[in-house]
């Protein structure tokens, strides 16, 4: 650890006592002291006592613009008055029936009219979606092997738990990665079904489907992989996997977990042009609640009304859930609130490419949408094994400093991005670029130092 990052990890011990003593205490009932591991980090993360619009506030009563948004699920902010308004009046009419609504066809319609999809289902968690998406294609396809792109994320289910962040020398060669576990659990028959490809690289997709011919049901991948940072996909490559997809009879599934509410009114397809046969949907389409979708044709999703696919849920389309997402949908995700966004986004953006430039770190910015992130890398990146190699301390030096300064400019860890919601003000972007500023001299300078170091320089 260099001076800078030790003086910016100082100055988070003395500003969040409340937060090291919470965390402390969640230890000792709580695996890592989380609810999730993506919570934890060194030396403990941020408790939260409240939130509001674009901010929230720790234990310690510090406040931060918040950027990080549930790891990107509240586009709609804290606390949205459209959401909230529409919860509280469905709150005292009963929180959950098991029996269908009539809410339930009026977000089908909202989505089905939003997305390139005839029918969908409802669920509750982005890891439900994809793990109902997949079991589906394999049920249209009668196949069992799925096409995923190492690196990416897509949930927590078996299928989905494979390459996830894997490492030399398990995973092998990049025109041909192989399938490394994301942790113990996961069966060797469930790995065997997953092959890999490498994002924006057609040729090792195509390989795949020569290695394993008609027995793959579907690809499934984020269309822009945001579990690296951002990583865009180049042109022509969506295209291609739309054409691989429709040679070999193959799905292709759009895990829009993230993308679907957040990059712009019609998601993925209408943003990229490419038309997918399956979305998966979650995070911010719930504006601060649980609810998440996967839909398809209705020839597909005839499998689950001919009893041929099963799919339940004791939670599915509850009234509150889903009286969030219709008000989310109607009066948050609306085309004026992404043009706001959009107009927040390209601020933040011009703000943050005009410091790197003046201080001369070696980096670049990813945006799209309502996300974006200071990728410090000298030149774009295209896939997982590119991302590999960051330097983590001077990322932690960014991102400590900029929560030094009031402002969480993204979740913690480095393969994150920030989001702007509609509640955000042009007040906030002025004050996180202000906070760049800042620092950004401090993180030019150890980046500088640390590039002598011929490890940390071939590595970038
Ligand atoms: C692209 C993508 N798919 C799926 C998931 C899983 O969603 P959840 O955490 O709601 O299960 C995530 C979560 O980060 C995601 O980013």
């Amino acid at each position: 650890m260099y001076p800078e990052l030790e003086k910016e990890l100082s100055t988070y011990e003395r500003r969040t006592p409340k937060s090291a003593e919470a965390h402390k205490r969640n230890l000792k009932r709580l695996p890592l002291g989380v609810a999730s591991n993506y919570r934890a980090y060194d030396p403990y993360p941020i408790f939260v006592k409240d939130a509001s619009g674009s901010k929230f506030r720790d234990l310690d009563g510090n406040e931060y613009i918040d950027h990080n948004l549930t790891f990107g699920a509240l586009m709609a902010g804290h606390c949205h008055p459209a959401v909230m308004k529409a919860v509280e009046k469905r709150l005292s009419t009963g929180t959950m029936y098991g029996m269908p609504h009539d809410m339930e066809w009026e977000l089908a319609e909202e989505v089905c009219t939003r997305f390139p999809i005839e029918m969908c289902r409802f669920g509750n968690s982005g890891t439900e979606a994809t793990m109902h998406a997949i079991r589906i294609a394999r049920a249209a396809t009668k196949r069992d092997k799925i096409v995923k792109f190492e690196g990416a994320y897509h949930g927590l289910h078996d299928a989905a738990l494979v390459s996830v962040k894997p490492h030399a020398p398990d995973y092998g060669d990049i025109n041909a990665p192989t399938s490394v576990p994301g942790g113990m659990g996961v069966p060797k028959a469930s790995i065997d079904n997953v092959v890999i490809a490498t994002f924006n690289d057609l040729v090792s997709v195509e390989r795949r489907f020569k290695e394993n011919p008609g027995q793959i049901a579907a690809i499934i991948l984020e269309p822009i992989l945001m579990n690296v940072g951002l990583c865009m996909p180049q042109p022509g490559f969506l295209q291609g996997l739309r054409d691989i997809c429709t040679k070999n009879g193959s799905l292709l599934i759009f895990d829009e977990v993230k993308t679907g509410a957040k990059l712009c009114w019609g998601g993925a397809s209408e943003y990229f042009g490419v038309i997918p046969d399956m979305i998966c949907i979650a995070k911010s389409i719930g504006g601060g609640f649980s609810l998440a979708a996967f839909g398809a044709h209705t020839s597909v999703m005839d499998l689950i009304a001919q009893h041929k696919v099963f799919h339940g849920g004791t939670y599915n389309t509850n009234p509150v859930a889903m009286a969030a997402g219709l008000a989310t949908f109607r009066e948050v995700l609306t085309r004026e609130n992404y043009a706001h966004v959009g107009k927040l986004s390209m601020k933040l953006v011009d703000g943050y490419r005009k410091i790197v430039a003046k201080s001369g770190i070696q980096g670049y910015i990813a945006e799209a949408g309502a996300n974006g992130a200071l990728m410090f890398y000298p030149k774009e990146i295209r896939n997982y094994r590119d991302w590999e190699p960051i330097d983590v301390d001077l990322w932690r030096h960014y991102w400590f400093g900029m929560v030094n300064r009031g402002v969480m400019c993204q979740p913690y860890w480095w393969d994150e991005q920030w989001t702007i919601s509609v509640q955000h003000t042009e007040a906030d972007i002025d004050a996180h670029i202000a906070a760049f500023a800042d620092i950004a001299d401090s993180l030019a300078e150890a980046q500088h130092e640390r590039l002598k170091n011929p490890v940390l320089a071939a590595a970038h």
